[in-house]
């Protein structure tokens, strides 16, 4: 570590599912923060149990959809919401009240055309909007945080970007059978550390050697995750697969 670190918080959770309970708390506390505040949620199959007890406490109205404004971090190029793969797609699809939100412009989904004036726009929307309380975010094997791959510079806002092939692998399965798509439209990593509150979460044993090198290397773009220890307010939720090659150890009381 250098004295520029501002390290995360880490807590490691028996699996993943435990976790959820404290993403529910980082919703409802950004909610307690201010009025109507944007939030920023990540696609991704890490989140799927945590949008399965999200969209319950919206239809049972725990938590009112019109309390807050959704944004996310990333779309594939040429996906519109209503095109299966794409993320809004996904979000939808996982949380069936992003789908009113959308059509009442309460979801705000980044243009999937990838032009560099609309995602100009795109940013400023965001800033008008508050700019993002909470921002929740994976990291990809290779220690990508949204499409961020590595050797992406820390100072870019929203962007097109190339993905890498091991991005392109681990979409296989959504796309199958057609091919994986190339290209993206992402948050930059100055728009994530935008975020007044990260929150960071990885599951599972193939997770564990980018987290690792997100905690443990020095700060640079060959592994993005570790932009998040320039940002002074960030929580890294964890189970103990992922963990596993930290040194982190299982807090009992953090399940
Ligand atoms: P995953 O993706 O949740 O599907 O593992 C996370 C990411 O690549 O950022």
């Amino acid at each position: 570590m250098t004295a520029q670190d501002r390290a995360p918080e880490v807590r490691v959770f028996a699996d993943a599912a435990a976790a959820v309970d404290v993403l529910l708390g980082e919703v409802r506390a950004a909610l307690g923060r201010r009025a109507r505040p944007l939030l920023g949620f990540a696609t991704g199959g890490t989140f799927h149990p945590f949008f399965a007890r999200f969209a319950a406490e919206l239809q049972q109205g725990a938590i009112d959809e019109r309390a807050f404004v959704a944004t996310h971090l990333d779309e594939y190029l040429g996906f519109p919401p209503d095109r299966r793969g794409g993320m809004v797609h996904e979000l939808v699809s996982q949380c069936p009240p992003f789908g009113s939100m959308l059509v009442h412009g309460t979801m705000v989904p980044v243009p999937h055309d990838g032009d560099p004036e609309r995602l100009r726009a795109h940013e400023e929307r965001l800033q008008r909007l508050g700019g993002l309380e909470l921002q929740l975010l994976g990291i990809g094997r290779n220690g990508h945080l949204a499409f961020n791959e590595p050797g992406t510079a820390f100072e870019l806002g929203f962007h097109r970007t190339d993905l890498a092939e091991s991005t392109r692998q681990d979409a296989r399965a959504r796309f199958s059978p057609e091919e994986p798509p190339q290209r993206a439209a992402t948050a930059g990593i100055a728009s994530i550390l935008a975020a007044r509150r990260l929150v960071l979460c990885a599951f599972g044993a193939a997770k564990a050697p980018a987290v690792r090198r997100m905690l443990r290397d020095p700060v640079g773009v060959a592994c993005p995750a570790t932009a998040l220890r320039r940002h002074g307010n960030s929580l890294v939720l964890l189970d103990r697969a992922a963990a596993a090659d930290s040194g982190l150890d299982a807090a009992p009381a953090a399940g």
